[in-house]
């Protein structure tokens, strides 16, 4: 089997070696608890809150409304639950095409408490229809209920983006409270939370080459909310349970690199993403892509033309070393993705999510493309048998 080539960094990044580095003390020496007041709990305690201003200073907020979490599905959780419980949100709107963490939870909680929710219309592409987001505001205010809006920054399958900026404002013109999932921007994009009129946000270490198993839940400062998660009085009283200091420690790091680097980064990731996608125009009759024009620039969803056997052609890219995701079979007769299910993709295709880092290279994108060409044939033929 050839070397690996990793496609699949929206699914989750390799652990910066800097990042490691920078949390292995708190594995050994200073294992402290921070809720001990001797040195090495104190020095634990430091660690947790230079980790908290660091993150605070990168995305312009206070650290007082950052709390450290187990990752973004822990902080989508606790935002619902705080929206419904502790803020009388008695309506949610969101979209078809969020993480589970956030439909699942939205579909649990308005069911057992006999709450609404609806889905904000999408255009063909999968971008928010902000004419009706704002046409649904206005209805529910009028009916009377207050609402919940809960869209993701950037979706994990086809990488559209949600303008936090402008969904903020209106969510602030009808009184909503807003929340956005930023699991796939944040560590890709530099967030300047002090100006956007949002609510909660989510993140998570591992989308960023951090460490795997915590998160932030950013909660503005003029919403006061109870937590998820009962026991002792950390993260002052809003997520009990001993702090996971390496990993918070490196989830600081990380999300440091990632904004020092970004520049570079985002152009670089930018530069293979287009090559990829016209090299796949070149050698592929009738490929397609998922994604709007302008979309996060890590992910590119593929959509390849009359493959009913989506499942044979992920078996072939992982015998040939490749690591990627798949959005769905599209009209293949399989559950599918519910996102992909959302979009009109071409009749008989299968969809693939191909998603970089800084450590893919143009070599591996060449071997990809030529590895893709070789498979496609044969789970046409396949198809075609079947
Ligand atoms: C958009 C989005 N939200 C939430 C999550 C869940 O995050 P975690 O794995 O940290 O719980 C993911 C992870 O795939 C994601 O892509």
């Amino acid at each position: 089997m050839s070397a690996t080539i990793y496609l699949d960094n929206a699914a989750t990044t390799s652990l910066d070696p800097s990042v490691l580095e920078e949390m292995l003390p708190y594995m050994t020496t200073n294992f402290g608890n921070p809720s001990s007041t001797y040195t090495i709990g104190r020095t634990a305690r430091t660690a947790v809150e230079t980790a908290r201003k660091k993150v605070a200073d990168l995305l312009n907020v206070t650290p007082t409304t950052l709390y450290f979490t187990s990752g973004g599905t822990e902080s989508n959780n606790t935002v619902i639950s705080c929206a419904i419980n502790d803020l009388n949100c008695t309506h949610i709107i969101t979209s078809a095409i969020e993480h589970h963490a956030v439909l699942y939870t939205v579909e649990k909680y308005c069911k057992k408490l006999n709450l609404s929710y609806s889905f904000v219309e999408l255009l063909p592409n999968g971008e928010v229809d902000y004419h009706n987001l704002e046409a649904q505001l206005s209805q529910y205010q009028k009916d009377g209920k207050k609402c919940l809006v809960s869209l993701m920054h950037a979706n994990n399958e086809i990488g559209t983006l949600l303008d936090l900026n402008y969904t903020g404002e209106l969510c602030n013109t009808y009184n909503a409270i807003f929340h956005s999932d930023c699991v796939q921007t944040v560590g890709h994009y530099p967030i300047d939370l002090a100006s956007i009129k949002v609510h909660f946000i989510s993140a998570a270490g591992h989308k960023f080459h951090g460490p795997k198993g915590v998160g932030i839940l950013y909660i503005s400062k003029e919403i006061k909310v109870n937590p998820l998660i009962y026991g002792g009085g950390q993260e002052r009283n809003m997520r009990a349970g001993t702090e996971n200091i390496y990993g918070i420690v490196g989830f600081a790091k990380a999300l440091e690199n990632a904004m020092v680097n970004y520049s570079n980064d985002q152009h670089f990731i930018s530069s293979l993403k287009a090559y990829f996608k016209k090299m796949l125009i070149d050698t592929i009759p009738g490929v397609t892509f998922n994604n709007p024009e302008n979309s996060l620039y890590t992910i590119l969803s593929v959509c390849f033309p009359q493959v009913t056997e989506k499942e044979m052609m992920l078996i072939h890219f992982d015998m040939a070393g490749i690591c990627v995701s798949s959005g769905s079979a599209c009209s293949s007769g399989d559950s599918g993705s519910h996102v992909i299910k959302e979009l009109n993709t071409p009749k008989n295709s299968a969809t693939i999510r191909f998603s970089f880092s800084k450590n893919n290279t143009f070599a591996e994108i060449d071997q990809t493309v030529a590895i893709v060409a070789t498979v496609l044939p044969k789970v046409k033929s396949l198809s075609t048998v079947l």
